[in-house]
């Protein structure tokens, strides 16, 4: 426990000392008519980060997230943070001393040779599985009042609607599903073009609570149901090696019958590196490079860069602008009218990432159709849930939106089972802190 949690207790207890009894009426009913309840429950952030979120040496995403914590509407929270990597994180103490907010407070700080992240530019073996493991281990650390547990990386940030949010999801419900942008927005489409605004076009990735097609940032966990039946994110993909348990735990959960409240159409969260954040940052998306062992779909890079690659080889590239999707009541994106990106891919199209690439279970819902029937068995076929695959083959699915962000839905995909447990390769997709090369 830090000092940080000390001093806050402390103050805590200072303050009902001075201001228990003779006020206590008009205070109580103050918090009451606040809060609409006695409830004080919180949402417990686990938040995985590393020396690449710094000031110095880093992209100061650290800040970032935090800053849009401090900023939501509703402040029940608290973000506990974990670090897990061979090179240490210097500045970690010094973020956290300089925002000076007793919500926030380092839980664990791991640094060994051991923790390498990646060996010869690819993941090193386990390292995903170690860092969840931390993970698990952080997640048993939340406070006591904590009612939800959002698990996320230190370079993602969250509309100050998103605590509110989770807070508004119906009773009964044990996790609650957001909408993200994300550099995963339909990757089975065009390159570039799979971000562009257009009829009927979702306004960021739709999470689906399924492998490939959600985001470990973008969930809401009911802490006590987690605990209860002793869920471990370490422990839901011993083989795998890449980090797709964020997916995979998902859809454990719906086959263990959780009731999920989706929240379609509202794209509270942003996982870093998104096509909206880089337009919005004046970067390039550099689409040119949707999957390799050491980095998946596309990155937000200088413009400096990409005119440097073009004068090298002006027939290789296209430049793109196009506007892309967003959904106008988050991140105070409502003053933008419209926002356009600059992306780059190849003009080669034989070099385009071919639909196998990602396979079916990634597709989005409204690329179904664009599938081609004789689309080759893919390694990942065995996470897309069985109904799913037989509405694709019925074409039934076209334009029946969900978009009532209720819970029920999920009674279907509860059926869904790995075809062979154990020997899938699975993607590093979502669930990896470090996104860049
Ligand atoms: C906090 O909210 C203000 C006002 O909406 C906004 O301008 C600012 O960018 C937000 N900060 C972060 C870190 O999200
Ligand atoms: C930190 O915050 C507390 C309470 O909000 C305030 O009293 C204190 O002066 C702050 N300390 C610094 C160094 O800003
Ligand atoms: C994660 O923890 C479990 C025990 O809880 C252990 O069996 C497993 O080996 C750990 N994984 C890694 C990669 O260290
Ligand atoms: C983006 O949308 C606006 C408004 O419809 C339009 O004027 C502009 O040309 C569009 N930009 C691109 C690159 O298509
Ligand atoms: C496009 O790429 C393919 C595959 O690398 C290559 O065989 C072909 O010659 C290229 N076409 C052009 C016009 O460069």
């Amino acid at each position: 426990m830090s000092r940080n949690r000390i001093s806050f207790l402390i103050l805590v207890m200072i303050s009902s000392a001075v201001f228990g009894g003779s006020a206590s009426g008009v205070t109580e009913a103050a918090i009451q008519a606040d809060s609409g309840s006695l409830d004080d429950s919180i949402i417990c952030f686990v938040i995985r980060t590393y020396w690449g979120h710094g000031d110095t040496w880093g992209d100061k995403s650290l800040r970032r997230i935090l800053g849009s914590l401090r900023n939501q509407t509703v402040d029940r929270w608290e973000a506990l943070l974990i670090v897990m990597d061979n090179r240490p994180f210097p500045e970690l103490r010094r973020i956290v001393r300089e925002i000076n907010d007793s919500r926030i407070w380092v839980q664990a700080e791991w640094i060994n040779f051991k923790y390498n992240p990646k060996e010869g530019g690819t993941w090193a073996p386990n390292y995903h599985n170690k860092l969840y493991n931390l993970t698990d281990i952080a997640i048993r650390a939340c406070p006591t009042r904590s009612r939800w547990v959002v698990v996320t990386n230190g370079d993602n940030t969250y509309d100050p609607k998103f605590v509110e949010s989770v807070f508004a999801a119906p009773p009964g419900v044990d996790a609650v599903a957001f909408d993200f942008y994300s550099r995963y927005q339909r990757p089975t489409a065009l390159p570039c073009e799979r971000f562009e605004e257009g009829e009927g076009m979702p306004p960021c990735k739709e999470n689906e609570m399924r492998f490939c097609q959600t985001d470990l940032a973008a969930n809401a966990y009911l802490l006590n149901r987690l605990l209860a039946e002793n869920r471990r994110f370490g422990l839901v993909d011993p083989g795998g090696t890449h980090g797709a348990n964020d997916g995979i735990m998902a859809q454990a959960l719906l086959a263990g019958g959780w009731k999920v409240h989706y929240l379609h159409g509202r794209c509270l969260v942003n996982h870093a590196p998104s096509p909206q954040q880089c337009a919005l940052a004046g970067g390039v998306w550099d689409d040119t490079v949707m999957y390799l062992p050491s980095n998946f779909g596309g990155a937000c890079v200088h413009a400096k860069s990409v005119l440097e690659r073009i004068r090298a080889h002006p027939s290789a590239y296209e430049l793109l602008e196009l506007n892309v999707t967003f959904d106008r009541d988050s991140f105070s994106y409502d003053q933008y009218p419209f926002i356009e990106l600059k992306c780059l891919r190849h003009s080669n199209r034989s070099l385009w990432y071919p639909m196998e690439t990602y396979g079916r279970v990634c597709a989005a819902r409204v690329d179904w159709a664009s599938i081609p029937e004789n689309t080759p068995p893919h390694p990942w076929d065995g996470w897309v849930p069985k109904p799913e695959i037989e509405a694709h083959h019925r074409r039934a699915w076209v334009n029946q939106g969900d978009g009532d962000g209720g819970v029920g839905e999920e009674g279907e995909e509860a059926q869904w089972e790995p075809e062979s447990e154990g020997d899938q390769k699975t993607p590093s997709l979502n669930g990896a802190v470090r996104d860049e090369l």
